[in-house]
């Protein structure tokens, strides 16, 4: 059995805050995000919406889109760091029962802004194990909820939004899963991390509200995720025998325009293979690929059998890339 990428939907919270609403909140300008994130503006979800609210929009456009019934899901995977609840219930089995899912295999995982790469892999192994056949992989965040507005050097970044895709079984290689790489290196977790809110947290109260807030070294996290995308973007490609320039779409995890620009330079990328929504969404963890995938799916970019290379970097320190067609039908 292959595994194919047959379908993408997401969902993106109708209130937007801007960089100059930011301005009105901390010390900070348009101008100094715009230059150094290429961030405008990002979305935010309604006080009442939460992440599993989100992904279910996201997961019932991806389900339609790959003219599926919702039964024939047997595993639904949400990669968020932003649950509906810290332990438990996982936002996976709140989304699996919004959708009417009966009794499927369905959990979360915490790879941070990798969730949504990391996610591809497992369903990846579960299908073309033979274990599953249509597996619902979502990338969902609230990150407003876990964001500290008065930390200027993470308020500015991050957006909510969600994004889903069905990845099915297929006896017919053509547009299988090309590979996915998954790394991590727990070494460098205090760069970004939420140092409360949990067992590690002896010292905290972790019932406080800012309990789950996201700290981060911002530069050095930069400094890393350039060099370990790079070397792992040039593997991947090299390991499969695959051209920069046989790339359709180069879809990079949309944290900062700079991290982005340096690794698509380094790959000799032009511009034209390039996905950017950073501008309009800021950085939505697990869900700005999906995303990404949806925006060019929307405007008729993304066809049949397209090649895509995946990129992430995030939190734990996770990154992952990965080399996939698109396996449904252009819009
Ligand atoms: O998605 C997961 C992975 N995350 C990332 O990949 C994020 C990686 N990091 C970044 O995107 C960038 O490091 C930031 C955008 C967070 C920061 O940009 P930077 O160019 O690395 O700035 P910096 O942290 O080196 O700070 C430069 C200056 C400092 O002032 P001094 O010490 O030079 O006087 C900061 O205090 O900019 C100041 N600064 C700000 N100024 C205006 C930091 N945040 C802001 C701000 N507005 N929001």
């Amino acid at each position: 059995m292959y595994a194919v990428f047959r379908s993408i939907g997401a969902y993106i919270p109708e209130k937007i805050l801007t960089n100059s609403d930011l301005e009105q909140m901390v010390d900070t300008t348009d101008e100094w995000i715009f230059k150094r994130t290429g961030i405008k503006e990002r979305h935010i979800a309604a006080d009442n919406e939460t992440t599993s609210d989100l992904g279910v929009r996201a997961a019932e456009l991806a389900i339609e889109r790959a003219g599926i019934n919702s039964s024939d899901i047997d595993m639904l995977i949400c990669a968020t760091i932003s649950p509906d609840y810290f332990c438990m219930p996982s936002t996976a089995t709140i989304i699996a029962t919004k959708l009417g899912l009966d009794k499927v295999t369905s959990f979360d995982l915490s790879a941070a802004c990798t969730g949504f790469v990391y996610a591809l892999s497992v369903a990846r192994a579960f299908i073309e194990s033979g274990m599953k056949k249509n597996v619902l992989i979502v990338g969902a965040e609230k990150l407003s909820a876990i964001t500290d507005y008065t930390d200027r050097g993470t308020c500015i970044l991050f957006g909510d939004g969600a994004g889903a895709a069905v990845i099915s079984a297929s006896d017919d290689k053509t547009h299988a899963i090309i590979d996915i790489h998954t790394g991590s290196d727990g070494a460098y977790a205090d760069l970004l991390m939420s140092p409360n809110g949990g067992s590690g947290s002896l010292h905290d109260d972790p019932l406080k509200e800012s309990a789950c807030f996201m700290k981060m070294k911002g530069n050095e996290t930069f400094k890393v995720a350039v060099r370990t995308l790079t070397s792992d973007v040039v593997a991947i490609l090299k390991e499969n025998n695959i051209s920069s320039s046989t790339i359709d779409h180069f879809i990079p995890h949309q944290a900062n325009y700079r991290i982005i620009k340096a690794v698509g330079d380094a790959l000799n990328m032009e511009e034209r293979q390039v996905v950017l929504t950073v501008e309009k969404y800021g950085n939505t963890s697990g869900a700005s690929i999906p995303m990404a995938i949806n925006d060019i799916y929307e405007s008729g970019r993304l066809q049949h059998g397209d090649l895509m290379l995946l990129d992430a970097f995030g939190g734990g320190l996770t990154w992952g890339s990965a080399l996939v067609p698109f396996g449904g039908k252009g819009k």
